[in-house]
């Protein structure tokens, strides 16, 4: 949430910050800008909307210089329009920041400095660390301080923090110190690339790519300062630190969208080989079981678990369900999903051998890492199921396990929700094989799951038909999606899926509970979405499907290959390879994805880029 970017070195700034900007676009994209030292002041461009609404501004009125800052926003406080964005200005152009995250008391610290005869030009929260900086560096130099020594700032940018409550990531430049960056981390991530005699600093690695594979990742109460040829960390506790240096395993990091129209409907079509990727080298057909390298945890430990959480957000927390249903059947787990933005403040009780498990595409999500953060303290060992590595989750957990699924661009997740599903019945089989699961069991678990990916291929191929459908309901304002057993989250899924990217208001529900309210919704306005593979009880999902239509409720059903009976009850079929149940959600998946992709696209809405949303939620 919030992109920042940083550079120091040689090259022209403008060009690396908003090339760096375009990649992070996908963190928000209320608006954007850029602040580069042309000596002797800082200029900044800055402007509501789209980065290349930015660049052409910048290519309109060009600023040199090899030392700037860059910052696209996903508005928090205040709303989005050309001041409001950053960067932010304190004092008289002493200094410029961007910044990510919130500062909670912003309100208090902006009447203190307004007293003080500071003067806002924004509403953000912002802008009341740069006019808290400018305050400090007057006071330190009234104090006698000197103010061409570092030390000076470093005091100024201590002193400021300490009277900050919230979460940043921030970027700070002086005026005065044209070859310095200084960077500080609480809670927002922040990582610096190594370049020969030039260093950068972003959000994420993805404006490093193609300069350095060689990063620092920041750590909270960090202080980074950034020359040219150095990078100095200081420790809020304790002190200077010893630098890190890794090399980052994703540097080829294929984020091109080749012959598609959108990221989205890329990562839907990059499913059969991203599902293939969460089971490579995982699969132990001797042992009829799942084997795992980053878990951590000694044998003894996994036979103890006696309960699981697992604490995700979103469409992650979907394929938590999964997994409770998964760990329950497959490995009689007491299993419970919790929404780790209630999890962080909530006290359940969790006993000694509870394992917790975040799950996150991004691993920067603020909730899941606070949540995570909340069950370390105490003392449980709490492990990721995470798609980005070196991520502030991914390096924060005690071990956990990674989708393998690349970069998800397109803000509506797709491909990472498969995977996570993936990854849920291998730990299912895994834990399943150390209890009561048998070996036959565990093979036929192995022997369907080996045919997944293939059977997603065939699930494309829907892909016309789902375009024709969504023509036919493209208009209608209300959607129902019912489904049962694991069919019930995918159902959840479905709906966020449509809400996010085409604004229409859909509601997921377990299709039997829909007689307790939800029914009263149903006429020929409203379609309901029903997830009706063969399975279990499939009889009884029909049976819901039969009193929508008895009250002229128009359905499309995703059905299993070969149900001629539903063809003649729904309005509309979407059929889908017969698999066992507990491979349903992610079969089922594709056709619920390309739905929303079609209807979105018909209504004209920006599919990569939904109204008010961003792809990592960093804020709470
Ligand atoms: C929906 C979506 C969000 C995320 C949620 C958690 O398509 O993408 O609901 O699933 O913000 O994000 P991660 O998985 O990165 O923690």
């Amino acid at each position: 949430m919030c992109g920042i970017v940083g550079y120091i070195g040689h090259r022209e700034a403008g060009s690396v910050l908003i090339q760096g900007l375009q990649k992070l676009e996908y963190r928000g994209y209320d608006s954007s800008g850029v602040a580069i030292h042309e000596s002797p002041s800082i200029q900044i461009r800055k402007k509501k909307g789209r980065v290349s609404e930015m660049a052409a501004l910048f290519k309109a009125s060009p600023v040199a210089g090899t030392l700037g800052i860059g910052h696209t926003r996903w508005a928090t406080h205040g709303e989005t329009n050309d001041q409001n964005s950053h960067p932010h200005v304190g004092g008289n152009g002493e200094v410029v920041i961007v910044h990510n995250g919130v500062i909670e008391n912003y309100s208090s610290l902006r009447t203190q400095l307004q007293a003080l005869g500071y003067v806002f030009r924004t509403t953000t929260d912002t802008e009341t660390v740069a006019h808290l900086l400018s305050h400090h560096l007057e006071e330190q130099i009234k104090l006698g301080a000197d103010p061409s020594e570092l030390s000076t700032y470093l005091k100024v940018v201590e002193i400021t923090l300490s009277k900050l409550k919230g979460t940043y990531g921030l970027v700070i430049m002086f005026q005065d110190l044209p070859n310095l960056l200084i960077a500080a981390r609480l809670g927002s991530p922040l990582v610096i690339g190594v370049g020969k005699g030039e260093h950068f600093i972003a959000s994420d690695a993805s404006p490093l790519i193609g300069y350095t594979d060689e990063v620092i990742y920041l750590s909270d109460h960090e202080i980074a300062v950034i020359t040219e040829d150095e990078v100095e960390v200081i420790h809020r506790d304790e002190g200077q630190q010893k630098l890190s240096i890794q090399t980052l395993d994703q540097v080829s990091v294929d984020s091109d969208l080749g012959d598609f129209e959108h990221y989205m409907l890329k990562e839907i079509f990059e499913q059969p080989q991203t599902l293939e990727n969460a089971m490579r080298g995982r699969i132990d057909e001797d042992e009829a079981t799942a084997k795992f390298g980053g878990l951590n945890l000694s044998a003894q430990q996994l036979r103890n678990i006696d309960r699981v959480v697992l604490t995700a957000c979103g469409t992650s927390w979907h394929s938590g369900l999964v997994g409770e249903y998964l760990l329950e059947e497959f490995a009689r787990i007491p299993t419970e999903v919790e929404y780790a933005s209630e999890l962080r403040y909530r006290n359940p009780p969790i006993s000694n051998d509870t394992m917790i498990f975040a799950i996150t595409q991004s691993g920067e999500t603020a909730d899941t890492l606070a949540a995570m953060r909340e069950c370390k303290r105490k003392g449980h060992p709490t492990l990721a199921i995470c798609n980005v590595v070196g991520s502030s989750i991914a390096r924060e957990a005690d071990g956990g396990i990674y989708l393998h699924a690349g970069p998800e661009v397109g803000v509506a997740s797709t491909k990472a929700f498969t995977s996570q599903v993936m990854v849920m019945i291998q730990l299912a089989l895994f834990l399943g094989r150390m209890r009561h699961l048998s070996y036959p069991a565990g093979r036929r678990i192995i022997d369907a799951i080996q045919k997944i990916p293939d059977q997603i291929q065939k699930c494309l191929e829907c892909n016309d038909l789902i375009k024709d459908i969504s023509n036919k309901y493209c208009n209608f304002n209300n959607f129902l999606y019912l489904g049962r057993l694991y069919n019930f989250p995918g159902a959840l899924e479905g709906a966020l899926k449509l809400k996010e990217i085409s604004y229409i208001h859909a509601e997921g529900y377990p299709a039997a509970e829909m007689k307790h309210g939800p029914i009263a919704l149903v006429d020929e306005e409203t379609p309901s979405v029903f997830v009706v593979p063969r399975g279990q009880i499939y009889p009884k999902v029909m049976s819901n499907l039969e009193e929508v239509k008895a009250r002229k409720g128009p359905v499309i059903a995703i059905a299993c290959e070969g149900d001629k009976k539903i063809a003649d009850i729904a309005d509309d079929v979407i059929y889908v390879p017969d698999v066992e149940d507990f491979l349903q959600p992610l079969v089922t998946a594709i056709p619920l994805q390309l739905l929303s992709y079609h209807i979105a696209v018909l209504r004209g809405c920006n599919v990569d880029r939904p109204r008010n949303l961003a792809k990592s939620v960093t804020v709470e």
